[in-house]
């Protein structure tokens, strides 16, 4: 079975006081994370040591919300794919929707973005998704398309097996309104024929696809319980630490 994830996005939240504090309770659950599964947590980049450091003993992985499209050199403020691997960190989200709509990232610079996560051994966590409207045209499917095509068409079939997608509808982020498993089960079979037809089917048997948009305990068996669903990359919830514990045992 190809991995069932359940990946926390933390975005810009948290103290470093508040961020012990949660993964100290998450500890404390009962989780029962199998071999073939995995959870992530994505903390603001000052806590990818320390969050890291409490995380040894544990099978929770850190991972980075974003990296910068280029290699090194004189960009202040950007973190490369290159200094996230020197810290041991494994996976980074690229392409969350809120980068794309408030720092004006485009495909070109994601692809760049996947090429650098890539070349460091950094799997990226892909994001994508359509907004409300496209949503309401009833052209989610080619949108969706465009945004896989132009970001991670350029890759072999090797580099294409060690991404992970997360199939977030901007329109379900933060709004306490989720997609329905129907909803997210089509385009999850979607995505796995786009990959299918361009990769062949054994690449696309092997991506996991995650669906993100106010995933909640309360709804993350019925979600996880898809067959394209491959567990979920988890914003408001992954906050609370019996939430987050109750999505991590919804996994398949
Ligand atoms: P919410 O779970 O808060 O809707 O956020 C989803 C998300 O954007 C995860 O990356």
């Amino acid at each position: 079975m190809r991995k069932q994830i359940a990946a926390a996005n933390w975005k810009m939240n948290l103290t470093l006081a508040e961020a012990h504090e949660l993964i100290d309770l998450l500890l404390q659950q009962p989780l029962s994370i199998e071999a073939h599964q995995q959870v992530l947590i994505a903390t603001p980049f000052p806590y990818l040591i320390p969050i890291q450091q409490k995380l040894a003993n544990s099978q929770i992985k850190c991972c980075a919300q974003n990296i910068a499209s280029t290699q090194n050199g004189a960009f202040t403020g950007e973190t490369s794919a290159e200094i996230v691997n020197s810290l041991h960190i494994n996976y980074a989200i690229i392409g969350h929707s809120e980068r794309r709509e408030l720092f004006h990232e485009d495909h070109s610079v994601l692809a760049l973005k996947v090429n650098q996560a890539l070349a460091h051994s950094v799997h990226p966590v892909f994001c994508c998704g359509e907004p409300l409207a496209i949503r309401e045209a009833g052209t989610q499917n080619s949108y969706v398309e465009t945004q896989l095509t132009e970001s991670l068409f350029h890759l072999d079939a090797e580099q294409m097996k060690q991404c992970i997608v997360a199939y977030e509808p901007i329109w379900a982020i933060g709004t306490g309104k989720t997609a329905s498993s129907e909803q997210a089960q089509e385009m999850h079979a979607h995505i796995r024929a786009v990959i299918a037809a361009k990769f062949g089917s054994e690449v696309a048997e092997t991506v996991s696809i995650l669906y993100g948009g106010s995933v909640k305990a309360s709804n993350a068996i019925e979600l996880f319980a898809k067959p394209d669903v491959d567990g979920g990359l988890v914003g408001g919830a992954s906050l609370n630490a019996v939430e987050f514990a109750a999505i991590i045992n919804a996994l398949k």
